[in-house]
C-alpha cells in the first residue's frame, strides 16, 4: 500500500452488513476491505458477529483499522447506538455506507403484510434512522458522505422474473431520501449518493438463485451474458465505484445514482 493510495486517511467509515451471507464475498465486506485499505478506519455493523469477524480479520491482517458493532438494524433504537459506539471509538463519523439489507424474490401478490414490514425497516427505516444520527456527527466536521447501496430492481421491472415488489419498493425508497437529504445537507458539506448495483455475485444472490432450484452456475454465465460487457459483476465492482464516490475524487458529486451494473440499466432493453 502506498501512502498515495490512502485517500481515506484520517476518516471514520461505518459500514452496514459489512460481513458475508455466506462463503465468497459480499458489497459489504469488499466495501469495508476497500476503505480500510485506503486508511479509513471502518466500524463493521452486521446482526452476525461471526460474519462481521471474518472481515475485521481480513482488514486486521493487512494492517488496516476496524472493530464491530454487533446490531439488527430491524430495531430503530439500535441505529443510534451505532452511531454513539463509532463516536466513541474513533470520535466522530465522515462516511456512512448503508448497504445491508433483506431480499426475497416474491411478487406483489405473494407478499405478506408481515415480510413488506421487514423488508421496510431493514431496507429503509434503519438507513433514514442511521442518516438521522450519522449527520450531526458529520455536520460538527463540517464534512461527510453517506452512501445509499440500493439496486436496479428499483429501476427496472422484473418483467419474466417472479418479481420482488417490498424489495425493489424498499431500494426505491431510498433514492428519494438521497434525494432529499443531499439537497438540505449539502450546505453543511455533506455529500449524498446511491450506488444501485446491476447483476452481482454475491452470497445473498447465490442464496437467492439456490430457493429457484435452478443450476446456478449456468444462471450466473445467462445473467452475465444480459449485461452490456457480458461480464459477471462482483463486490469488488461496487467498492470501486464507493470508494470513488465517499473519496476526495467524487468531492463534486452529490445528489447522484449511480447504476454500477456493466450497461444493463442504460442500455439492454
Ligand atoms: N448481489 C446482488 O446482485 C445485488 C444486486 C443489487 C443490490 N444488491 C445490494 O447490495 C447489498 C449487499 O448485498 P450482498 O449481496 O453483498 O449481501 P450479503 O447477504 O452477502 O451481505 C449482507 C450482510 O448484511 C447483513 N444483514 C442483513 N440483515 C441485517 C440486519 N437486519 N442487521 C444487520 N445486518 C444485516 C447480513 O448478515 C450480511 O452479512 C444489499 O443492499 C443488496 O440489496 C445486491
Amino acid at each position: 500500500m502506498t501512502e498515495a493510495n490512502l485517500t481515506l486517511h484520517g476518516m471514520v467509515a461505518i459500514v452496514t452488513g459489512a460481513g458475508s451471507s455466506g462463503p465468497g464475498v459480499g458489497t459489504g465486506k469488499a466495501i469495508s476491505i476497500l476503505l480500510a485499505r485506503r486508511g479509513a478506519k471502518v466500524v463493521l455493523v452486521d446482526k452476525f458477529q461471526e460474519r462481521a469477524q471474518e472481515t475485521l480479520d481480513a482488514i486486521q491482517s493487512e494492517g488496516g483499522e476496524a472493530t464491530i458493532v454487533t446490531a439488527d438494524l430491524a430495531q430503530i433504537p439500535e441505529c443510534q447506538r451505532i452511531v454513539d459506539e463509532t463516536v466513541k471509538a474513533y470520535g466522530g463519523v465522515d462516511i456512512l455506507i448503508n448497504n445491508a439489507a433483506m431480499s426475497a424474490s416474491v411478487s406483489l401478490l405473494d407478499t405478506t403484510p408481515e415480510l413488506y414490514q421487514q423488508m421496510v425497516a431493514v431496507n429503509l427505516t434503519a438507513p433514514f434512522m442511521l442518516s438521522k444520527a450519522a449527520i450531526p456527527e458529520m455536520i460538527k466536521r463540517g464534512r461527510g458522505s453517506v452512501i445509499f447501496v440500493t439496486s436496479i430492481a428499483a429501476l427496472r421491472g422484473n418483467a419474466g422474473g417472479r418479481g420482488a415488489a417490498a424489495y425493489a419498493a424498499s431500494k426505491a425508497g431510498m433514492h428519494g431520501l438521497m434525494t432529499d437529504i443531499a439537497a438540505v445537507y449539502g450546505p453543511q458539506g455533506i455529500r449524498v449518493n446511491c450506488v444501485a448495483p446491476g447483476m452481482i455475485n454475491t452470497p445473498m444472490r447465490a442464496g437467492v438463485m439456490a430457493k429457484t432450484g435452478l443450476d446456478v452456475e449456468k444462471l450466473n454465465k445467462q445473467l452475465a451474458l444480459r449485461t452490456a460487457l457480458q461480464i459477471e459483476g462482483t463486490a469488488w465492482d461496487i467498492a470501486k465505484a464507493v470508494a470513488f464516490l465517499v473519496g476526495p475524487d467524487g468531492s463534486y458529486i452529490t445528489g447522484v445514482l449511480l447504476p454500477v451494473d456493466a450497461g444493463v440499466t442504460q442500455l439492454m432493453g
